[in-house]
């Protein structure tokens, strides 16, 4: 542009002149237009602006008539700013970027560049600017070309005013943002996890309308911790771990979330100078301040409210494998479901107390009502069933019916019976001794893929519903329940372990578990015929010494194991129309070829070699165990040349969607 004006004589050219100047401005900013696009990968607005302003210029001195060129050479400085007034004005108006974005993604950091803040920012200057472009071109334009008008104004416009403003506004807008008072620390919980675990208490369902989000707050050092919350149809609950396919994610020390929440520091400038980083809708981000009221006294109270109203929960949990087992998992879940609507909950684990078998004596009837003659554990027991609200029956199904634990319990609780038959409705029944308003769920889980197996358990807890008057509002039935461990399974599994949490959610806000929620949880987690070929491959690979760890461990140690797994969590979603078969060649301790089929979004597992397969990848059997183990890296042993592929290398980065998501 420099050049053309100086050629154009500063717009006081001849035609001839300009007709150079056009010419030599258009090719000069042709080649500045292809170097930036080669070398800088981009091109701004004025470099679009100067190439079409100096290809309508050369047009225009060659093509129109001498009275009409003529103006152009007289008038070309004021039509420049013209030219810049519509390119500062247009582009946001369609959707596209505003005009100073290439300049200010230059300057902030590329995490900024999504944030609410830096859009507003930049179209508040582009906005700005096309003022001064506008004032420019009327001045050139009024003053008729002269260089006061069309140079020195201008000029004097662009650098004192547009440039010291350019400077200035973002940290000016910035602050006016924030601008509140800090709240009372003494309002705020001590740990940033806390604060989080704390959030649904503040939420705002009005300001939420139909959000249906989840986000992930990823805190570390001192009280931090993974915390999730959910929010959907009006509410808000909250879990620790991870979210599933969290909308958000702010991962944050957890002392800087405290701070920002007690307004001693400004968000925005936070997330500017990368003291924290947001990862997904950062539309979500700027929502938070609406759909979170600030901790105030008014939500201490609300604290109180909830405490008043706490429900209680005992879980009876009689697996012999206390800690380790399927049927803790499901428990788990369900408890935290009901805690994050402010349950209190305690576990009783039965395989760790002394429960003696009930010998019929009826001296807790006859002798000493309500007494029973043995001293171990069951008195203090009791005790906690009189007081609690809800008592949970996790078992796993042993021998079509709960375990032997479970039942010696449910024995013992004789004593809250009083021995009178009344008759109430058709059947007769013990009345209860105490005064209660007990109700139960039941959980459970069992080898095999049909939920019929759970039939006659089901049956003895409806006779105890109705004869110990103890309703039952849910049941958690979940069949093939060994998946819940196997590593391979994780994705899969995660969608069970949400609907647990939701029937914990439901029990204490609607009182029971809704049948939906029992639904989705008995649905298989894989067709029967491939839990049964899994489960038998899993016993002969123990039978043949090749898996050798515990069951409750869930770690795979066969080969064949791991890539029926696979085949069975498929995810024909991500196939889409994916043709291909993978082949394993496998060295080391248990050497072999197996390969895995993907055709019309299935996927089948085989023995032996595959016919020219788009993938081969050549492994010793440790080595790929311990990444489906999570014991190894898979990139970075790849990068190490512990495995082999040969092939379509394309397929071996898509292996973790097509088997699972990312994060499993
Ligand atoms: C002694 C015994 C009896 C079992 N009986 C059955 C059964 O009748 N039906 C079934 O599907 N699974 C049965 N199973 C399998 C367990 O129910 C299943 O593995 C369950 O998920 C174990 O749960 P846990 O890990 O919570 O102990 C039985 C297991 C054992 C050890």
């Amino acid at each position: 542009m420099i050049v053309f004006k100086v050629i154009a004589r500063v717009g006081d050219a001849t035609l001839a002149q300009a007709k150079v100047a056009t010419v030599v401005g258009l090719i000069l900013a042709g080649i500045q237009f292809a170097l930036s696009k080669r070398f800088i990968k981009h091109t701004s607005y004025l470099e679009k602006t100067f190439l079409g302003f100096l290809g309508i210029g050369t047009a225009w001195v060659y093509l129109t008539p001498p009275g009409l060129s003529s103006l152009f050479v007289d008038h070309s400085t004021a039509l420049l700013y013209f030219a810049l007034f519509l390119t500062t004005l247009i582009p946001q108006l369609f959707g596209y970027d505003p005009f100073t974005y290439t300049i200010a993604k230059q300057m902030a950091p590329e995490r900024v560049w999504n944030t609410p803040q830096f859009r507003a920012i930049n179209l508040h200057l582009t906005y700005f600017w096309s003022g001064i472009f506008l004032i420019n071109f009327l001045s050139s334009w009024l003053g008729h070309g002269k260089p006061l008008f069309s140079i020195l104004i201008p000029l004097i416009i662009i650098l004192g005013v547009g440039l010291p403003v350019v400077r200035i506004y973002p940290n000016y807008y910035l602050k006016r943002q924030f601008t509140s008072q800090p709240i009372d620390p003494s309002f705020l919980p001590d740990t940033g996890k806390e604060l989080i675990l704390q959030m649904p208490m503040g939420f705002r369902p009005e300001a939420a309308g139909d959000l249906n989000a989840e986000i992930q707050f990823d805190l570390s050092g001192e009280g931090g911790g993974k915390v999730a919350l959910s929010i959907s149809e009006g509410t808000c609950t909250v879990r620790e771990g991870e979210a599933l396919s969290p909308a958000l994610t702010i991962i944050s020390p957890a002392d800087l979330w405290l701070k920002i929440t007690r307004r001693e520091i400004d968000p925005a400038r936070a997330l500017m100078d990368g003291l924290y980083k947001v990862k997904g809708d950062m539309n979500l981000l700027i929502r938070m301040g609406d759909l979170f009221r600030a901790p105030t006294k008014v939500r201490k109270e609300d604290l109180i409210e909830k405490e008043e109203k706490k429900m209680k929960i005992l879980a009876i949990q009689g697996s012999p494998r206390p800690k380790a087992s399927n049927t803790e998992i499901l428990l788990l879940e369900f408890l935290k479901g009901a805690q994050s609507q402010g349950a209190e909950t305690e576990t009783i684990y039965l395989k760790e107390r002394e429960i003696h078998s009930c010998i019929g004596c009826y001296t807790c009837w006859a002798k000493t009502p309500g007494v029973c003659i043995f001293k171990d554990d069951m008195p203090e027991l009791l005790e906690k069933v009189k007081g609690c609200d809800i008592v949970v029956y996790a078992t796993p199904l042993y021998n079509y019916n709960m375990t032997s634990l479970l039942k010696a319990f449910q024995e013992r609780l004789l004593p809250l019976l009083d021995p009178h038959l009344i008759k109430m409705g058709e059947i007769y029944r013990h009345p209860q001794r105490y005064k209660m308003n007990r109700k139960m769920v039941l959980i459970s889980t069992c080898g095999f893929p049909e939920v019929s197996h759970f039939d006659a358990l089901r049956h003895v807890f409806h006779h105890i519903e109705r004869s110990g008057q103890t309703p039952l509002v849910g049941e958690l039935l979940m069949p093939g329940g060994e998946l819940l461990k196997q590593q391979g399974m994780k994705e899969n599994v995660q969608g069970v372990l949400q609907t647990a949490y939701r029937a914990g959610i439901e029990v204490i806000r609607e009182g029971k578990v809704s049948k939906e929620t029992e639904m989705e949880i008995q649905k298989p987690l894989v067709p029967p015929d491939t839990l049964a070929e899994m489960a038998n491959l899993w016993w002969d690979s123990h039978l043949e010494g090749i898996t050798q760890g515990k069951p409750v461990q869930g770690k795979i140690e066969d080969m064949r194991l791991l890539l029926r797994g696979m085949a069975a969590a498929f995810n024909s979603q991500a196939a889409r129309d994916l043709k291909a078969t993978l082949q394993f060649e496998v060295t080391g301790k248990q050497t072999g070829d197996w390969f895995l089929s993907v055709e019309d979004g299935k996927c089948t597992y085989h023995e032996g070699k595959a016919n020219a397969p788009n993938l081969t990848i050549i492994t010793p059997s440790e080595v790929w165990l311990a990444i489906a183990n999570k014991e190894m890296d898979g990139q970075q042993a790849f990068m190490e040349g512990r495995y082999k592929a040969i092939g379509d290398m394309s397929l071996l980065m898509r292996i973790r969607s097509l088997f699972g998501s990312e994060r499993s």
